[in-house]
């Protein structure tokens, strides 16, 4: 999420920053800004939209100085607009940062207390209120930069440039990515490789809880313990379109990867562990409406309404509130029943899908209050909805959509969650095991990529297969879903996702030794194992070849199976979490064993727009 570039050398600093925050707009593209440092004074110029209407701007009147940092944004805090954009200013300090500030309300209250007044509706603006107030304490920059991330709980990748101090410029990370290019007479730093990859190739990746002062001259590290820190340089002998996928062949290989990131950042600062509950910024449902509510109405497409199956079973489980799951396509073209006791969820990891937009818009005008989960702030239906949730995926640029999909389902778990304790279908206690369980699904997504040299050679068995049948049981059948149509978008083969009872009623007819069965089963009672073991058998009796992902200790799945993937065992209704990142894995790899283009797919956009 968000791109950050930063310059300090003998040159004007606003060109290469641009040109630079060009190279990181796949990490957002919502608004932008450079501030740069010339003597006494700091130079800001900030717009909202495509980095076009910055580069404009800085072209009209190109602010002056050699030292400098710039930002292309994803907004997580705060819609996009000229004044959410970074940098972010309070006095002489500018800050550019990357990631999520959870004490930001405690902490902005506190500065208000003290007689700060905020610009912004950003968690961001934060940091140069507390570093320009350690300044005026006597504090240099880097001091003055440690005395405020030791106020911060979160996550950052955080530049720093101060008129008070003209000639340098400091960094920090943790948990977000953040590199150091070195050059001569001149140095950068970015949040990804390919920002500065024209200027150098030599980097240097900072740890955890590295701080960085970066002059023309050089740069010194120090830890987490204010100690200097030795980082080696890394030769970066990538071309630019490798450096802008980290090095992966394709973005979707590169954002099946980074779902773990993305989940925990949708996780971040939402779940209250102590209090049994769920946080969402901008939450204004009271209890008593809550508890009014009748129904929820989710209204999807694709893999969006994948997700929102996922969800009934949650919703329904938790908040014991019923729920019905719509293709937006169809929801506005009958007459539905909707009325001011019921909840429509809008999911769409871009907020702009037209069917999406126009069912939602109809479920609200019927009365429905209209919630929206939506991985991009500011998007139509974020606009239209009386509450949002965000997803905070990050920009997801290939086409078949899968980190969406995992941040909407633990989103959509949370709500649950939320729903059953002002519902009271939940204890505190029962909802605080729901949260811990929640809070082990990054580690295990992080196991469960693992098993993809497994996957791999299943890909290459069944890479010209020309049908296959996807089944899964209860929260499982979604994934089914799910997964038969990652295989359809990006191999081109025919794929069904069924409900393991239904094969009997149908599907079966098709099944001979040319099918693979791709059967997800894991261990858990929603899911009926036992049924589900059943539709092993009856595909093995007819010679078709069967795909298990099974849970790491199943002995009994794994025999009766021609092919096993193990997954980490999730409770039943978080599965589908887990379970999904196999069934991507296997669509990536047969098509790119197929030689299809991966992140764009023929026929297919990633947002689409139009009925
Ligand atoms: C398109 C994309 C799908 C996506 C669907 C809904 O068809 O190709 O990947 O699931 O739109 O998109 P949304 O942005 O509303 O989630």
């Amino acid at each position: 999420m968000c791109g950050i570039v930063g310059y300090v050398g003998d040159k004007e600093s606003a060109p290469i920053l641009v040109s630079g925050l060009k190279k990181l707009e796949y990490r957002g593209y919502d608004s932008a800004g450079v501030a740069v440092v010339s003597g006494k004074q700091l130079n800001v110029v900030r717009a909202m939209g495509k980095l076009k209407n910055l580069e404009n701007r800085v072209g009209q009147d190109l602010p002056q100085g050699t030292t400098g940092i710039g930002h292309t944004r994803w907004a997580t805090h705060g819609r996009p607009s000229d004044e959410n954009a970074h940098p972010h200013t309070y006095k002489n300090v500018a800050v550019v940062h990357n990631g999520i500030i959870e004490n930001h309300l405690a902490l902005k209250e506190q500065l208000r207390a003290r007689g700060h007044v905020f610009s912004s509706e950003t968690d961001t603006e934060v940091f140069a209120h507390l570093i320009s107030e350690a300044q005026e304490q006597g504090k240099d920059l880097p001091d003055a930069v440690r005395a405020a991330i030791a106020q911060v709980k979160g996550t950052y990748a955080l530049a720093v440039v101060s008129s008070a101090d003209p000639h340098r410029l400091v960094c920090t990370k943790n948990a977000s990515p953040m590199v150091l290019g070195l050059g001569e007479g001149q140095n950068f730093v970015a949040s990804d490789v390919p920002a500065v990859l024209e200027h150098t190739r030599d980097f240097v990746y900072m740890e955890e809880g590295d701080l960085a002062i970066v002059s023309a001259t050089g740069v010194e590290i120090f830890n987490r313990q204010g100690q200097k820190a030795n980082r080696s340089t890394k030769r970066i002998d990538w071309t630019p379109m490798m450096a802008e996928k980290g090095g992966h062949k394709h973005f979707m290989h590169k954002e099946i990867w980074e779902q773990p990131r993305a989940i925990a950042d949708t996780l971040r600062g939402r779940m209250l562990l102590t209090e049994g509950d769920v946080h969402f910024e901008g939450w204004n449902l009271t209890p008593e409406k809550v508890r009014s509510l009748t129904k929820v109405t989710i209204l999807a497409c694709g893999t969006s309404w994948h997700s929102g199956v996922a969800g009934k079973h949650m919703i329904e489980s938790l908040a014991r509130l019923p729920v019905e799951v719509e293709l937006a396509s169809e929801f506005r073209y009958r007459d539905p029943i909707v009325d001011s006791t019921h909840l429509a969820i809008a999911i769409s990891q871009s907020g702009e899908t037209a069917d999406t937009l126009a069912a939602f818009k109809e479920a609200k005008g019927l009365g429905a209050t209209a919630m929206a989960i939506c991985n991009v702030m500011g998007s139509a239906m974020t606009r239209e909805a009386d509450i949002s949730v965000l997803t905070n995926a990050g920009p997801e640029i290939g086409v078949a959509s899968t980190k969406a999909f995992t941040t909407q389902l633990v989103m959509l778990y949370m709500l649950a969650v939320k729903l059953g304790r002002l519902r009271n279908t939940l204890t505190v206690k029962a909802a605080q095991e729901h949260l811990t369980h929640l809070a082990e699904i990054p580690k295990m997504v992080e196991d469960v990529l693992k098993c993809e040299p497994a996957v791999k050679k299943v890909a290459r068995e069944f890479m010209t297969a020309q049908d296959f049948l996807f089944l899964g049981r209860g929260p499982m059948h979604p994934v089914a879903l799910e997964g038969a149509l990652k295989l359809k978008e990006i191999s081109y083969i025919h794929a069904e996702g069924y409900a393991g009872g239904e094969m009997k009623h149908g599907p079966i007819a098709l099944i001979d030794e040319k099918m693979p069965v791709v059967v997800i089963a894991p261990k858990q009672p929603h899911v009926a194992y036992e049924k589900i073991i059943g539709n092993i058998e009856e595909v093995r009796a007819r010679g078709g070849k069967v795909i298990a992902i099974i849970d790491e200790d199943d002995a009994q799945a794994g025999t009766l199976a021609d092919h096993v993937i193990r997954i980490p065992p999730a409770s039943a209704l978080l599965a589908p979490v887990v379970a999904t990142i196999p069934l991507q894995l296997l669509a990536y790899h047969v098509a790119e064993m197929r030689g299809n283009d991966v992140d764009q797919p023929r026929n297919l956009a990633k947002s689409v727009t139009v009925e």
